[in-house]
């Protein structure tokens, strides 16, 4: 039997993973720290699911650029954890239950921040194979707030990649992102283009890419490396288009579109996402990048149309408002490499489309749910007229 730890699993790509996962006869293992996007109730897929909270290990602290030492952990948010969440103190205890949820069987959830090395250390002894998917992922907070990208997403990074090199795993899977191309103003980008990305987020991503393929490269860690396009489908975190033009929608309030929404995107399900992550999983080529291109481009304002259409609402909704800073305008990938070991996505993007808004429109109280523990989200939509 496999066993498989993914990073990042109570959020929106890794909970279907997970998913994906499930009747695989693999034994699961899920590290979240559980920052604002990452929510237990993702993983309400898995019933046993035994939580462990380690209160032991390690913070990361820095020298911001005002000389003020922080501190970049992300601060646990008690609330979240499930009534039957079992703390463990020290190592030692930490060890018995990963021990006692294996034997029985259980997958596990280890709430913990990628830069606790102690916890990162023990998890990764007890696993044959990783998928690396955590990180913070919204471009608007990266750059208000790169802080917090450079910690998770490249020393989180490090972190993981150096318990690999200390405790061998069989494949290390780590999700990249179409964004560290950059700008493809026309054509598409291969694997092997140079990244030239725009943002703090993209920035950081290409870091923590690079690093993995040097990891490869230096120790011998058996890296693959995936570069799928913008993803979409149920319980992605209402702050990323679809579902914040879904949501503005359904309750009839105008729906804010950067510049002149002529920027270009390229969409993957995230159910045909999940399966090309389990397919690199098993038979990508460590030391190699794989493109993840996904069935529609599609520019931003045909996009919030076609949803205004499924929700029958007018196209007056829509406000064109200042564009965000570096927005590159179009993203394209080839998808020569992934094609070849068999991958094909089988959802149709307009049908999946019609489905992903039929789900939020249905799961008012996951929304709720959302709104009530992030006061950030919580005033966002208040702004703009919408009261869950
Ligand atoms: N969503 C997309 O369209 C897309 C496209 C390409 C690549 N990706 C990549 O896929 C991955 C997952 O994206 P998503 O959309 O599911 O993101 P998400 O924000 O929904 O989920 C991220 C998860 O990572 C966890 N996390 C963040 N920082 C952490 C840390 N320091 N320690 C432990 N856990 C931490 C969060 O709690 C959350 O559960 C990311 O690496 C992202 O860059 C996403």
């Amino acid at each position: 039997m496999k066993r498989i730890l993914i990073t990042g699993a109570a959020g929106f790509i890794g909970s279907h993973l997970a998913e994906a996962l499930k009747d695989s006869g693999a034994h699961l293992v899920f590290l979240d720290a559980l920052n604002y996007a990452g929510h237990p109730e993702n993983l309400q897929a898995f019933s046993d699911l035994l939580t462990i909270v380690p209160r032991f290990g390690e913070d990361l602290a820095v020298v911001d650029h005002t000389g003020k030492v922080q501190s970049l952990g992300v601060p646990l948010d008690a609330d979240k954890l499930p009534a039957d969440a079992r703390e463990a103190a020290d190592p030692e205890e930490f060890s018995r239950l990963l021990a006692q949820a294996e034997a029985e069987g259980r997958p596990v959830l280890v709430v913990a921040n990628l830069v606790n090395r102690p916890v990162v250390q023990q998890v990764m002894a007890r696993v044959d194979r990783v998928v690396h998917l955590a990180a913070e992922t919204h471009v608007d907070r990266s750059i208000v707030h790169p802080q917090r990208f450079l910690a998770s997403d490249i020393w989180g990074t490090y972190t993981l990649l150096e318990a690999a090199r200390r405790h061998p795993v069989e494949r290390f899977l780590y999700v990249s992102t179409d964004e560290v191309y950059g700008e493809v103003p026309e054509g598409a980008a291969a694997e092997t283009w140079p990244l030239r990305p725009s943002s703090p987020y993209a920035a950081s991503k290409a870091a923590a890419d690079r690093l993995a393929f040097a990891y490869h490269r230096a120790y011998g860690v058996p890296v693959i490396i995936a570069r799928p396009s913008n993803a979409f489908g149920p319980r992605q975190y209402p702050e990323k288009l679809i579902p914040v033009m879904t949501l503005l929608a359904l309750a009839h309030q105008p729906l804010p579109l950067y510049g002149d929404g002529r920027q270009r995107r390229n969409w993957i399900y995230v159910r045909d996402l999940a399966r090309a992550l389990v397919l690199l999983l098993e038979r990508g080529k460590p030391g190699t990048e794989y493109n993840v291109p996904g069935t529609r481009e599609i520019a931003n304002l045909d996009l919030v149309r076609k949803i205004l259409d499924l929700l029958g609402r007018p196209h007056s909704l829509i406000r064109f408002v200042k564009d965000r800073p570096g927005h590159d305008r179009r993203y394209a990938l080839t998808g020569d490499r992934i094609r070849a070991l068999g991958f094909t996505p089988t959802h149709d993007f307009d049908q999946a489309l019609r489905e992903t808004v039929v789900w939020y429109r249905e799961h008012q109280d996951w929304l709720r749910l959302m709104m009530a523990r992030d006061a950030f989200l919580r005033e966002w939509y208040r702004e703009r007229g919408l009261e869950v």
